[in-house]
């Protein structure tokens, strides 16, 4: 698909992988909606792009907010491209299935990983696939596409990971039915499992966590950049062929069960 023209959104668009698929959309000639809770987080990318974008405050499980969104969006040109690239609000740590004292998991916390992951995904990927759906068909009856985010986590998770694994599990789980769903009406789902990128997600400390992944990333030996997700996503989205895959995207990296402690901890 020709971004050139057409409205594209990115849900979670003030983050780290959302801002940089922002810029590339732009970029490529979309007219882009960045859809995010936190506009306050936005304001750089919508101050560096002007009026090739526009913010709409979103909560990935309200439809509502998602439904407005998409139409403001129709009414520059139509909604062609979404990718789904939003974070959870977590509260609950996240922990073993059972702690070291048999505790068993929070089943709240358990909750929060898959409402934020994986229904709001769903939420974005059904309500984006039913505006699309009445979208003129393109080359080869083309109505859109979505892209949407998992984790390697989602296949090999850590130790410590098992709600967040079970929510991208989830994401991966769908891509196939819901390409396969959608091939009625011309829609693409391709869902793109990262490894270890460095964005916001990791707070104040990137540089640390950067050292302590660039030891277990095979090549190239360092974290992933906001910007190699977003060529992926750029790819993807003009790339008709590609539907109904998870692509990893992580140096190679295969997570171990747990990091294995510096030479230095040891
Ligand atoms: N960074 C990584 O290493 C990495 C690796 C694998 C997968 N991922 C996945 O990529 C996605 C984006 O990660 P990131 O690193 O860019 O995170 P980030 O924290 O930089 O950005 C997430 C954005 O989502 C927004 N958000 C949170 N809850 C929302 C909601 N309910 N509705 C709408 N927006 C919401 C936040 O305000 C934020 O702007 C996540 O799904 C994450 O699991 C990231």
């Amino acid at each position: 698909m020709d971004l050139l023209g057409v409205s594209a959104v990115v849900t979670g668009g003030a983050g780290g992988l959302g801002s940089a698929t922002v810029r590339r959309l732009a970029a490529a000639g979309a007219t882009v909606g960045v859809l995010d809770v936190s506009r306050e987080r936005a304001e750089p990318l919508l101050a560096e792009l002007g009026e090739k974008v526009e913010f709409f405050t979103v909560d990935v499980l309200d439809d509502e907010s998602i439904d407005g969104a998409l139409q403001a969006m129709a009414r520059r040109a139509p909604v062609r491209a979404v990718v789904v690239a939003h974070g959870a609000h977590i509260t609950e740590p996240a922990g073993r299935t059972i702690g070291r004292d048999g505790t068993p998991h929070s089943l709240a916390g358990y909750k929060q990983f898959i409402d934020g992951f994986l229904v709001g995904t769903f939420n974005v990927l059904r309500l984006a696939a039913s505006h699309m759906s009445a979208n003129d068909p393109g080359v080869d009856g083309e109505r859109g596409v979505v892209v949407m985010t998992s984790s390697i986590a989602g296949s090999e998770g850590q130790i410590g990971q098992v709600a967040y694994a079970a929510a991208k599990g989830g994401v991966n789980g769908m891509t196939i039915v819901a390409a396969r769903d959608l091939s009625a009406v011309g829609i693409r789902v391709v869902t793109i499992a990262p490894g270890t990128m460095i964005t916001p997600a990791y707070g104040k400390n990137a540089e640390a966590v950067e050292a302590e992944w660039s030891r277990l990333v095979p090549f190239p030996n360092r974290m992933g950049r906001p910007d190699e997700y977003a060529a992926l996503a750029q790819h993807i989205i003009e790339n008709r062929y590609l539907n109904g895959e998870i692509i990893r995207i992580d140096g190679a990296l295969r997570f171990p069960p747990k990091n294995p402690p510096r030479s230095s901890d040891r």
